[in-house]
């Protein structure tokens, strides 16, 4: 008789492991804010802060002693405007932010988002035109914020405004000016989901208008994912990503097995705020929660995982 209970004592439970989550798969993302001297909680996101241009450097090199491979970087401007210029400026805040790390620190890779929405006065991902985001307007600079990131440290680049050829304006953008080998990781299957809810405050990135469903997918869409990611990879895509992360873990696992392409899967903020929230009020293990949720998303297919539990989780692995 098959009994399948016998390799499930702790020992043993061990060995077998088909899947095991290690700080090198995680990516961890940060605030920065320029208007700030020192850093703020963010009160949707228990534990995580906005920083200053100085605290951020220190966590940075605090993670590196932790063992976390990257960073990915979110600016918050002293000024937006219509245009988002602060995306592009050579000294906004994510470009300043990108030199001090790499002042003080060497290994830790350097991440940088590439989205207008955070420098926009009204909060969306690209330039307006009669009510509406103008994709190809929006595609130039776009490439203008990419090559000012790279110039100013930034090791990989990672577009999240879903707009048609961002890949193909931002990978042109940089081979012209000589950055032919900064990488792209596309959040190529991003959907307009509600669990951005905790983000929006950290960042400050909500819209004045409207919403983001003219841009970013469909919940109901799985094979549309397949169509977003496959062109950017011929647009020239290194690393691709599904985001969120747990309620789309389908779409991980065929992106992965259809493409084999380094995939990377985003938990957002609002799954890491549900699991904090619902441990602050003892309804769950928040550390087994986490633990639980970083695997899956690994087995789900995850080479990566952006998470603001990057941290904590190096940490207790750190022992
Ligand atoms: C904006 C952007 C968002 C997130 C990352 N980049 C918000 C949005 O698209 O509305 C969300 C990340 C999170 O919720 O943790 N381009």
């Amino acid at each position: 008789m098959r009994r399948m209970r016998r390799l499930r004592k702790p020992g043993l439970r061990r060995i077998v492991a088909e899947t095991r989550v290690s700080a090198d798969d995680l990516i961890m993302p940060l605030f920065v804010d320029e208007r700030l001297k020192r850093p703020i909680k963010i009160e949707s996101m228990p534990g995580q802060n906005r920083h200053s241009l100085e605290s951020l450097a220190k966590e940075v090199e605090e993670l590196e002693e932790l063992g976390v491979p990257a960073v990915i970087l979110f600016g918050l401007p002293e000024k937006k405007d219509e245009v988002g210029s602060g995306a592009y400026d050579p000294q906004g805040v994510v470009q300043r932010a990108a030199e001090r790390i790499k002042e003080t620190t060497s290994k830790v890779i350097v991440i940088a988002d590439l989205c207008l929405c955070e420098y926009t006065s009204h909060g969306h991902c690209g330039l307006i035109k009669n009510q509406e985001v103008a994709n190809d307007e929006t595609l130039p600079l776009l490439g203008k914020a990419a090559v000012s990131q790279a110039r100013a440290g930034a090791d990989v680049v990672a577009p999240s405004g879903m707009m048609d050829h961002m890949v193909a304006a931002i990978r042109g953008a940089l081979d012209d000016e000589g950055f032919t080998d900064t990488p792209i990781l596309s959040y190529a299957a991003k959907y307009a989901s509600s669990f951005y809810g905790p983000f929006r405050e950290a960042a400050e990135s909500g819209y004045s208008f409207g919403d983001r469903s003219g841009y970013q997918m469909d919940p109901a869409n799985a094979l549309e994912a397949l169509w977003e990611v496959r062109l950017d990879i011929e647009e020239g895509a290194d690393m691709i990503m599904v985001k969120p992360a747990m309620p789309y873990l389908d779409i991980v696992r065929m992106v992965k097995d259809e493409f084999g392409m380094p995939t990377a899967a985003y938990q957002v903020s609002g799954e890491y705020s549900m699991i904090m929230a619902a441990a602050e009020r003892g309804w769950i293990d928040g550390e087994k929660a986490m633990g639980e949720a970083l695997t899956s998303i690994k087995r789900a297919g995850a080479d990566m995982i952006l998470t603001y539990y990057a941290k904590k989780f190096a940490r207790k692995a750190h022992g």
